[in-house]
């Protein structure tokens, strides 16, 4: 049998899209669970996002799109980017992809040799480090805990950087963390990174996602000398509803933009044109519909973190940005599940109408033995099979402490999956 090439050999399926496949699987088999596992925003396109993939339809000319980006779409990120107060960047600086994710693996598949390390503070989205694995990086953690609200320090960022960095990668605000540098904070961070000569790649898909009351800005208002060195990645996927229309777009220095350019020619050729369309229609349309969305989101986080925080077995900082919680659940491990809990599980119909291939139990029965809660890993499959409500374990995140709960759920989902949670944690002896 021929083999595999060694760095996918062992390559793992995205773990929170394995999260998401068991929770499919649950549903499929009746069960009536709350999912606030997967990053998705819970709300569709405004019409005019429509109406512009609907336009661009009626257009198609049956020909591939630039491997640059669909002129519409880049001038679009043009505008947006100044709508942000950035003014750094021409059509020369902008590549599109099919989403964030594929940017950044581009990103990395140009920029990283064998044993290159990028400097990651974590916890952060497990595919940062799928992604510099499979380029063939070395993933340098930084890690920022319960106790600094998850940010990290400039000190030890500089205490990070060798001369192997090839790369620094900050997601501000964070996924799964929420956590959010200030304008402060930013001008500590730039002062260290001047101080080697590593890319920077800003992954900003949740830099929308902010407190108002918050002085927010992106590292090159704070340091617009770093900019040939900066890679800013953002998406539709979050900020417009848009996850599965897959657009991406980067703003960077013209080597690498180029070098981005020139694998799209060689992989995808182009963004799909009604996809991409649909996107500049998003990125130029009416901001108003998100910014409420963004707006929501912050009051369903509060409401979250309203039902958690009081739990002494719970740390859960409330941040500044983005759509999770991202609690410290290690005081529940070594505690147990008392042996009247399975009987109290949620409702399930039609438990037997579909075959399901993961090991999952089916509809609980009452246990005989108290269940003795192991770690996040285990913590979570309770909460699925148990409370049913999904979340992800904090170890795909680099943090084995706690978990990530998304809180982009309706309000009344939303509460009813936190309750849930709450009182699973609480019942625990
Ligand atoms: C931090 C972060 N970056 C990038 C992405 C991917 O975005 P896209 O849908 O544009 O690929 C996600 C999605 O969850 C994310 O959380």
């Amino acid at each position: 049998m021929p083999r595999l090439a060694p760095l996918h050999r062992d390559a793992r399926f995205c773990p929170i899209l394995d999260v998401v496949a068991q929770v499919r699987q649950l549903q499929a088999r009746g069960v009536e669970l709350i999912d606030l596992s997967v990053g998705t925003p819970n709300f569709l396109p405004a019409a005019h996002v429509y109406a512009q993939a609907q336009a661009a339809l009626a257009d198609d000319r049956g020909v591939y799109g630039s491997s640059r980006g669909h002129a519409g779409l880049v001038e679009a990120y043009l505008h947006y980017l100044s709508g942000q107060g950035l003014h750094l960047h021409e059509e020369r600086h902008v590549v599109t992809g099919l989403g964030a994710k594929h940017l950044l693996h581009s990103v990395f598949g140009v920029i990283l040799e064998p044993g290159d390390e990028v400097v990651i503070p974590t916890p952060c989205w497990p595919t940062y480090f799928d992604i510099v694995q499979q380029a063939g990086g070395v993933v340098v953690m930084v890690p920022g805990t319960v106790e600094t609200d998850y940010k990290i320090s400039p000190d030890a960022l500089a205490a990070a950087l060798t001369p192997r960095t090839k790369a620094v990668l900050l997601n501000n605000p964070s996924n799964p963390t929420g956590a959010a540098y200030d304008r402060d904070a930013l001008h500590e961070l730039a002062a260290v990174l001047r101080g080697s000569d590593a890319w920077i790649i800003s992954d900003d898909v949740y830099s929308r996602f902010v407190s108002p009351s918050m002085d927010f800005c992106h590292l090159l208002q704070v340091a617009p000398d770093l900019v040939d060195r900066v890679v800013k990645i953002d998406s539709v996927s979050k900020l417009y509803g848009m996850p599965g229309w897959r657009v991406g777009m980067m703003a960077a220095p013209v080597s690498l933009a180029e070098a981005v350019v020139r694998l799209n020619s060689n992989s995808i050729s182009s963004v799909p044109e009604v996809a991409a369309a649909a996107a500049a229609a998003a990125l130029r349309g009416d901001q108003s519909f998100s910014l409420a969305m963004v707006e929501q989101y912050r009051a369903r986080r509060a409401l979250a973190h309203g039902l958690l925080a009081s739990s002494p077995r719970l740390r859960c900082p409330l941040p500044d940005g983005a759509f999770y919680l991202f609690p410290d659940v290690s005081a529940c491990f070594g505690l147990h599940v008392p042996a009247h809990r399975a009987t109290t599980a949620a409702p399930v119909h039609a438990a037997n109408d579909s075959p399901a291939s993961v090991d999952i139990p089916h509809p609980p029965r009452a246990q005989s033995e108290p269940i003795q809660v192991r770690d996040d890993l285990h913590l979570t499959q309770l909460l699925l099979n148990q409370a049913h409500v999904a979340v992800v374990p904090g170890r795909y995140f680099g943090e084995p402490r706690s978990l990530r709960i998304t809180c982009s759920a309706d309000a009344d989902t939303l509460a009813e999956g936190v309750a849930r949670i709450r009182s699973f944690i609480d019942s625990l002896i």
